[in-house]
């Protein structure tokens, strides 16, 4: 069978900055989280492994973006670093980071891909942690101020701007389950910090409109589904519901209908974590909601009602545990579920929950350990099962937009292999290999010719 896309579908690729870049002699960039933790916990970071080199893209950018194109990449969405746009605590701008940018864009210009960019891929600049992260509201407004900094530089030549990349997840990981920095668990730390990067983003916008330059602005956002047992009971779907309202529509709400659910704020009143939010600061939420939405979706959440009473600190493990189930398909380098129809049912719920709002898939991947196992005698890597995992997903979405979700294109993560965070150099990603032992040279994986062909065609065949 043949599923077909539009003409104007955009097929892309995802990465960040501090998951591509690395670092060049003089580029005055500031330490962000990454780079102090790195510093003084490398032991944290899988085969300790830092934020260096990444995938070198700071010296290779030309290299990287000829073979993006080469794989059917036409649209390619990364964030700035803030620690690289500013040189000092007082956000002066390092023109050195703006040339960087710029001849990216020139780069990205001259082989045709669109670019995209994010403001915020969990790289706080050390500076802001400093002084509370988004604990702080001061915070927020420096990230304003950021923002419209970005807008004035760049904002005539980038049509598609991002605020934040997953917020939830730099409060699930810095403040309640260790991945990130600060690594704390403080739910209640947790919720003001969400609440003022809810803050921040909105705020973005605001300043974006008044920048009044072309273009949309949304914010990414890894939207997980819950799902209950096919025999779940009132409990089991109370869970899910839970789960729901922190996982994904803490920021979906706010972000696209301008208000926070009347349950999520009940549940954090409950527990007395609920911020205090000033009438001029929900203003700003209510009034400067996205233009669109970026969809990361790796894998769903099977949820049920909890079996034994919580013992620990306040999470939201407190609500519901999760259950497996026979044939489950997983992705075992990752520990994720594989469960492609989540993406017709993300597509569905956005069309008829959200207003049928554009969206995009902003991340899907796979991310497999060890994939020299999968190299041919010609160095290639035979990567059947990224092309299977791809096409998959792609069936499920072409159906969500054959019933009408307003769905305008697929990212994959990430068109090249890149430093994953805590994960580092674990799980490859990339249609294209990164050989991290040999200055980062550049190899197309198989599936790099499977993409261009299904972007040139706009078709995926089973
Ligand atoms: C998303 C992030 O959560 O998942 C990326 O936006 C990340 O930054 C990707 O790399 C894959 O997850 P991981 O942990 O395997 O790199």
């Amino acid at each position: 069978m043949e599923y077909l896309f539009g003409e104007n579908f955009m097929w892309g690729g995802a990465s960040s900055g501090p998951q591509s870049e690395g670092r060049y002699e003089g580029d005055g960039k500031m330490p962000s989280v990454w780079d102090y933790w790195y510093e003084t916990e490398p032991g944290r970071f899988f085969g300790g492994v830092g934020p260096e080199p990444a995938a070198d893209f700071c010296h290779n950018y030309k290299n990287i973006i000829a073979a993006m194109k080469e794989a059917g990449i036409t649209s390619y969405r990364t964030s700035l670093q803030w620690s690289r746009l500013i040189k000092d605590r007082e956000g002066t701008v390092n023109e050195e980071g703006v040339r960087f940018y710029q001849a990216v864009l020139d780069e990205l210009e001259a082989q045709g891909i669109e670019p995209m960019f994010c403001l915020f891929h969990f790289d706080m600049p050390m500076y802001w942690m400093e002084k509370g992260g988004f604990e702080n509201r001061e915070t927020a407004e420096a990230f304003a101020d950021y923002a419209e900094m970005c807008f004035g530089l760049f904002g005539d030549r980038v049509k598609y701007w991002m605020t934040f990349n997953e917020p939830i997840v730099v409060i699930e990981g810095g403040y309640l389950s260790g991945f990130h920095y600060p690594a704390i668990c403080d739910a209640k730390r947790g919720a003001l910090a969400a609440y003022h990067m809810q803050l921040a983003s909105s705020m973005a916008i605001e300043r974006f409109r008044r920048s009044e330059k072309e273009g949309k602005i949304g914010i990414i956002l890894n939207l997980t589904p819950s799902y209950c047992r096919e025999e779940a009971g009132t409990e089991d779907r109370k869970a899910a519901e839970i789960t729901d309202l922190l996982f994904n529509r803490s920021f979906l709400d706010p972000s696209v209908k301008g208000e926070y659910p009347k349950a999520l704020k009940e549940l954090l009143r409950s527990e007395g974590i609920l911020p205090k939010a000033s009438e001029e600061d929900l203003r700003v939420i209510h009034s400067n909601t996205v233009d669109f939405l970026g969809v990361n979706y790796y894998h769903p959440r099977r949820v049920a009602a909890r079996s034994t009473a919580w013992e620990g600190p306040l999470m939201p493990e407190k609500y519901y545990e999760e259950y497996t189930f026979e044939g489950m398909k997983m992705n075992t380098s990752r520990g994720w579920e594989i469960y492609e129809k989540a993406l017709y049912d993300i597509a569905v719920n956005i069309r008829d929950q959200y207003g049928n709002i554009p969206w995009y898939v902003s991340e899907n991947g796979m991310g497999v350990q060890e994939e020299e196992r999968f190299l041919d005698k010609n160095g290639v890597v035979e990567d059947d099962y990224r092309i299977a995992f791809i096409r998959d997903h792609l069936k499920w979405l072409h159906k969500g937009i054959t019933e009408g979700s307003n769905c305008f294109g697929y990212h994959l993560w990430c068109p090249f292999d890149c430093w994953s965070w805590i994960n580092a150099y674990k799980n490859r990603y990339g249609l294209i290999r990164v050989d991290t032992e040999d200055g980062c040279s550049l190899q197309p994986k198989r599936s790099a010719a499977w993409f261009k062909q299904v972007s040139s065609s706009h078709k995926v065949s089973d």
